[in-house]
């Protein structure tokens, strides 16, 4: 059986103590931090940037963290900001660039891992041109922008689609779900083909986030 990744994203956690909530929740049993970024434009909120990211660095996080760039435009001026201070992982939405291959392969020249975001109202096939060089689909069940949102269910279908178009490949890219995932759904979005679950508002909104993840990881027997 496939080894589930969980992802918690910041966005729902208390600012005021970010670095202590992040630490707990890897000492808990977390795999991968999920790191929000949103520029009023690509989408109407605003979140936080490369110092963010460099400051969790500086305070002993050494976890892979993954940026989630919710921009328009996605530009390599921002994306060598976050790599210079240590994100992992470079998640950009195709319709974000003109140049999807230059930035995917920009990203890649860092030798940072790259992945594309799909948001619910963008097709599939924009992945396949593309399939050979990247490391993770994102595919987002809620509309991009908050958390605590509910799971679209329709996403359901398309989350088995590129799970049947990952296995006609012969490579190791990542399924990963962002949004509205839950105690609830977290067993079917994983039947249907998630490698990884992002869990805001699920894990942030609990005060007992080492029990909140052990619920996570009895569900998915990790
Ligand atoms: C939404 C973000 C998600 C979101 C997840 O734009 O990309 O990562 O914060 O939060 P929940 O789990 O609360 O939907
Ligand atoms: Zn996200």
């Amino acid at each position: 059986m496939k080894k589930i990744l969980l992802a918690p994203s910041i966005l729902s956690a208390n600012f005021c103590k970010l670095g202590k909530e992040v630490r707990q929740v890897l000492q808990f049993g977390a795999d991968i931090i999920h790191f929000d970024v949103m520029d009023n434009h690509y989408v109407p909120n605003i979140t936080f940037g490369p110092l963010v990211l460099e400051s969790l660095r500086n305070n002993n996080i050494v976890h892979p963290i993954e940026v989630h760039l919710m921009v328009h435009p996605v530009t390599k001026i921002l994306i060598k900001n976050f790599i210079d201070v240590g994100a992992t992982t470079i998640i950009v939405h195709p319709e974000t660039t003109y140049d999807l291959n230059n930035i995917i392969n920009f990203i890649k020249s860092f030798g940072c891992k790259v992945g594309l975001a799909l948001s619910p109202n963008i097709e599939i096939n924009y992945l396949y041109p593309f399939l050979d060089i990247i490391d993770i689909v994102l595919v987002m069940s809620v509309m991009p922008g908050f958390g605590g949102q509910k799971f679209l269910l329709e996403i359901f279908q398309k989350i088995s689609c590129i799970r049947k178009l990952l296995n006609e490949q012969k490579n190791t890219i990542l399924l990963e779900v962002d949004g509205g995932v839950t105690l609830q759904n977290v067993k079917k979005i994983v039947t249907v083909g998630a490698d990884i679950v992002v869990l805001g508002t699920s894990l942030f909104g609990t005060n007992d986030y080492q029990k909140t993840l052990k619920n996570f990881k009895k569900i998915l027997f990790i």
